[in-house]
């Protein structure tokens, strides 16, 4: 048995980080290494990084300055600590971050975390930094094809990786570099996932991807089978009360999955689909290939299908040349959809994506003013959605304790965190609640009956 030792990850970015620090808990545990939350007293600091937005090598380097300053005063304490580097500032970066931050022991790409304990080792034996061998990419400039590993259970609500990559080449983004191409898991593998964590009590399920909705991973009857098809594979699995998927693309949303959200329970009826603009001169030019009606008519197919469902998505403002009319074009979609949450970013170019190279640019004050409007505009449909909630009675799953005592916290439908005073036997049920208040994001309510019910059972559902 080998010695405790205290790990601290820091992920940034996206769901595939949440995911993958997970994976790197999963790899490190038979060394002995427990989580701890506080960098300072860690053996292991891991920075899990994200290459996607905003001077996020830059970000990494000063949090290894402030890592460096801890990893010497615990060397005064006679105490080793570790840093490594993960996630795709990793693969963007490699040797470099060890040329440039000396502080560092390992630096290890998304592809390599199954190799982290070895490297640690090797790092130590030979006492030098080491840096993962990155994957060489091909002729087309695709990195080797990755190997998601399953998920260990931990609580109600977990993720399961189904596809990883991108092949869209967007060209504001680096997913498609730093992430390969886009490659599917078969159908096998997830269902065996799935099953072994709704033995573990997992009771929802996030199926995660960088561009979710291209999955096209082989079914048990060797065939190619489309996310909605996998989805009502899924829905059959005993326990499973919740599906959800992100992130997807417009251009990739076939019938089945339309199908699927009419057609399953327990498929959730909330969609984050990015638009980015709602210009279609900056679409044409971030290669979405897609118009704003064209995502209209997408928005429209889900609520044909079903009417309850809510949209979630991503924008960028001040991307090269964006007019004051292309961005109201923006706010204008917006308006137009309604959005239950979304995120928002000004532009900033990532080396070696073709939009790096647009000359045309966009004031840092105009950014800021444009960032704001979409924002506001945002929020308030955020917070119109949230409020309509009061009064409703509506199906929680109840994930664990929260804060203040005697209260449990669950999530809706739309993943709004709601509060109930009840006994923890309701965690891991899905039950009606009856919204009474908002609190800034978060919703307060009452059991409706007032009393915790058996889990549902779930409807009979039908295959694709
Ligand atoms: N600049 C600003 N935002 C970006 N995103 C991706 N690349 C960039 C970039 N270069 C945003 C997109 C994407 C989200 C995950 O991050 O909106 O959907
Ligand atoms: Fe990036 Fe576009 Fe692929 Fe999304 S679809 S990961 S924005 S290239």
């Amino acid at each position: 048995m080998k010695p405790p030792r205290k790990l601290h990850i820091k992920s940034y970015g996206c769901q595939m980080n949440v995911y993958d620090a997970q994976r790197m808990v999963d790899t490190l545990a038979p060394e002995g290494f427990i989580e701890t939350d506080s960098a300072e007293d860690a053996d292991l600091v891991i920075l899990n990084t994200c290459h996607i937005r905003e001077k996020a090598s830059e970000k990494v380097y000063s949090e290894l300055g402030r890592l460096r300053v801890a990893k010497d005063e615990a060397a005064r304490n006679g105490r080793a600590m570790r840093i490594a580097v993960a996630g795709c500032v990793a693969q963007a970066e490699g040797e470099e971050i060890i040329r440039r931050a000396p502080t560092v022991d390992v630096v290890v790409g998304p592809q390599s975390y199954h190799h982290l304990p070895q490297l640690l080792a090797r790092a130590k034996s030979e006492g030098r930094a080491l840096e993962t061998e990155f994957p060489v990419e091909d002729k087309f400039g695709f990195l080797p094809q990755p190997k998601p590993a399953a998920i260990r259970a931990r609580g109600i609500s977990a993720f399961v990786t189904v596809q990883e990559g991108c092949d869209k080449f967007c060209t504001f983004c680096v997913v498609p570099y730093t992430r390969g191409a886009e490659v599917s898991r078969p159908v096998a593998k997830i269902v065996d996932d799935v099953k072994r964590l709704a033995d573990n009590g997992v009771r929802e399920i996030t199926l995660i991807g960088q561009n979710v909705n291209a999955y096209h991973g082989e079914g048990p009857d060797g065939r190619t089978w489309p996310l909605g098809k996998l989805l009502h594979r899924l829905a059959e699995i005993e326990g499973i009360a919740r599906l959800r998927y992100s992130t997807s693309h417009p251009r990739d949303v076939e019938e089945t999955l339309i199908a699927a959200h009419r057609d399953l329970g327990a498929l959730m009826p909330f969609v984050h689909l990015p638009v980015q603009s709602g210009s279609d001169r900056i679409l044409a030019a971030m290669n979405r290939k897609h118009t704003a009606d064209d995502y209209r008519r997408v928005i429209d197919r889900f609520r044909t299908a079903r009417q309850d469902v809510a949209f979630s998505s991503d924008f960028i403002v001040g991307f090269p040349g964006e007019t004051e009319g292309e961005f109201a074009a923006t706010l204008a979609l917006v308006m137009q959809i309604g959005y239950a949450a979304a995120y928002s970013f000004k532009y900033s170019p990532r080396p070696g994506t073709p939009a790096a190279d647009m000359w045309e640019t966009v004031s840092a004050a105009e950014m800021d003013e444009r960032l704001v409007r979409l924002q506001e505009l945002i929020d308030t449909q955020q917070s119109a959605f949230n409020r309509a909630m009061i009064g409703e009675t509506v199906d929680v799953l109840f994930e664990r304790a929260a804060r203040n005592p005697g209260q449990i916290v669950g999530r809706t439908a739309y993943l709004q965190p709601a509060h109930v005073f009840a006994s923890p036997d309701i965690i891991g049920q899905v039950l009606p609640v009856t919204i009474e208040s908002l609190e800034r994001y978060s919703l307060l309510g009452e059991l409706a009956g007032g009393v915790a019910q058996p889990a549902p059972t779930l409807p009979q559902l039908t295959g694709a």
